[in-house]
């Protein structure tokens, strides 16, 4: 409780700021890596921010401060924070000699696994705050300004993180991220986020249904749940019912109620958790999308136990299996890793035959990459690059392929499409389908942020054209 009120300054008075800052402007640059979650993270700090008389700017040369939300997930994504940083210190130079201070704060899952290790490397940085630690950002900001030497927090409490962070949350537009589950117990052998964000967490549904309306009342029409292992999600129900447990099926049901909310999907999903009751809401509650993200990670039976996975490849398809009899036509989507330590060509070739036999509408692959402190690092039989690079390309080749098929399978189909923006050329306007794809089409501004219904007409790499039917009706041509 007592550390939850340190940061009440942002959390309880938005209108208030008892900071020296009253009235003085001060800029906040956030630039985000990564996943979804950092993604609704960075929203929270900006709004946390916002009080203290932070507004957001997209330069980071008009920043007093500063925040990398990062991202650990793969090496590649780990050292982009640093040649950012030194970018930044450049420009926190410059700014210098203009007599303007700069803080520079690292957020995220860099934060989180690297600690001091980061103001070591990178002296420039003032403040390192792990993902659970958001809410105490004012006061580290404070203390960063007094003190030589970087502020670090990096406290694991996920429930503190969320009754501290400001309640009120409006939209950005009709669709928004709405963090239910942080964490994650499944320890895969490959990956980090049991070490950076920590213990399997969920948020309680009450709070939960309190941030959906907000976010509905400001005119967002899909919400999109988040969790590292969302379907893990489970709480007490409601305050003032006496049922069981609940696991996400019935948060979707329950959510599905809230009038105005059109849409609703989640991620990230494990095969291990996709309980019958959530199974049974994608069969039958409308409001949730026809969309699955169902990361198998690989095929063969062998690398999927050394991956820790808990799950066979028999066993993943059969799951799909009763999803597509429930909404036959879910779309699916996956992660995939190759090169994973001792895949033979023969266990990546299981990978392939899966992926075959589930054809998915859209995936992401990626080459294994070693991350310090999980145990497959310290896994001999590490697979060679160039190995790990021609596989990735045959894996790529194939999904884009089924990617490709699925987009032109709704040639002709008649879709209802969330507008969600004003398209690239006059007159455009662009949204998205029950199944995730960009949709473009001519249509007026005015149907941003309600559904319109439009027939799909051709494929582009990315994205689909379509016709809204109200149109296709004026010209005649239904
Ligand atoms: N190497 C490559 N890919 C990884 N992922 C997680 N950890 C690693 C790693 N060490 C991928 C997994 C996961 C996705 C978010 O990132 O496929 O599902
Ligand atoms: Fe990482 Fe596995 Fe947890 Fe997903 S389920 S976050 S891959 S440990």
């Amino acid at each position: 409780m007592s550390k939850a009120g340190e940061a009440e300054i942002g959390a309880n008075s938005p209108h208030e700021t008892h900071d020296h800052t009253a009235g003085a402007e001060k800029r906040v640059f956030i630039k985000t890596y990564g996943c979804q979650m950092n993604v609704y993270d960075s929203e929270r700090m900006g709004a946390l921010l916002a009080p203290l008389g932070y507004a957001a700017t997209s330069q980071p040369e008009d920043a007093d401060l500063v925040i990398l939300n990062t991202c650990h997930i793969r090496e590649k994504a780990a050292e982009k924070v640093y040649s950012e940083l030194g970018r930044l210190k450049n420009i926190k130079a410059s700014r210098a000699q203009t007599g303007k201070q700069t803080q520079i704060a690292v957020a995220g899952c860099v934060a989180q696994a690297e600690g001091p290790e980061i103001h070591a490397r990178a002296p420039v940085v003032d403040i390192v705050v792990g993902p659970q630690a958001y809410h105490r950002l004012p006061e580290m900001i404070a203390r960063a300004a007094r003190q030589r030497g970087a502020v670090l927090e990096t406290d694991f409490d996920v429930n503190e993180k969320f009754d501290a962070l400001p309640k009120a949350r409006t939209g950005d537009g009709p669709t928004a991220f709405l963090t239910i589950q942080e964490g994650c117990d499944k320890f895969c052998t490959f990956c980090v986020v049991p070490y950076t964000r920590g213990a399997e967490v969920s948020r309680h549904v009450d709070a939960i249904t309190a941030e959906a309306r907000m976010l509905v009342a400001s005119g967002v029409r899909e919400i999109t749940l988040l969790g590292q292992n969302v379907n893990a999600w489970t709480s007490a129900p409601p305050a003032g019912e006496h049922a069981e447990a609940w696991g996400l099926g019935e948060l979707c049901r329950h959510l599905a109620k809230i009038d105005g909310l059109e849409r609703i999907r989640f991620t990230t999903s494990h095969p291990r958790d996709m309980d019958e009751g959530l199974i049974a809401a994608l069969g039958d509650e409308p409001k949730l999308m026809p969309y699955l993200h169902l990361p198998v990670q690989a095929g063969s039976d062998k690398i999927l136990k050394a991956m820790n996975r808990d799950h066979t490849a028999e066993h993943y398809i059969r799951l799909i299996e009763r999803i597509r009899a429930a909404r036959p036509d879910i779309a699916l989507s996956g992660d995939f890793i190759v090169g994973f330590p001792g895949e033979t060509d023969a266990d990546f070739e299981d990978t392939m035959a899966l992926v075959r036999e589930v054809s998915y509408a859209s995936a992401f692959s990626f080459k294994y990459s070693r991350r310090p402190g999980t145990p497959g690092a310290a896994m001999r039989a590490q697979v060679a690059e160039d190995i790990k690079t021609d596989r990735l390309a045959r894996l790529q080749t194939l999904l884009e392929a089924q990617k490709q098929a699925f987009n032109r399978s709704l040639i002709g189909k008649t879709l209802p499409i969330l507008i969600e923006r004003a398209g690239r050329n006059e007159g455009q306007i662009a949204g998205r389908s029950p199944y995730l794809q960009s949709v473009h089409m001519d249509g007026p501004a005015r149907l941003i942020g309600g559904i319109a219904q439009a027939t799909i007409r051709d494929v582009t790499p990315n994205a689909l054209t379509g016709v809204l039917v109200d149109a296709l009706h004026e010209k005649g041509t239904a």
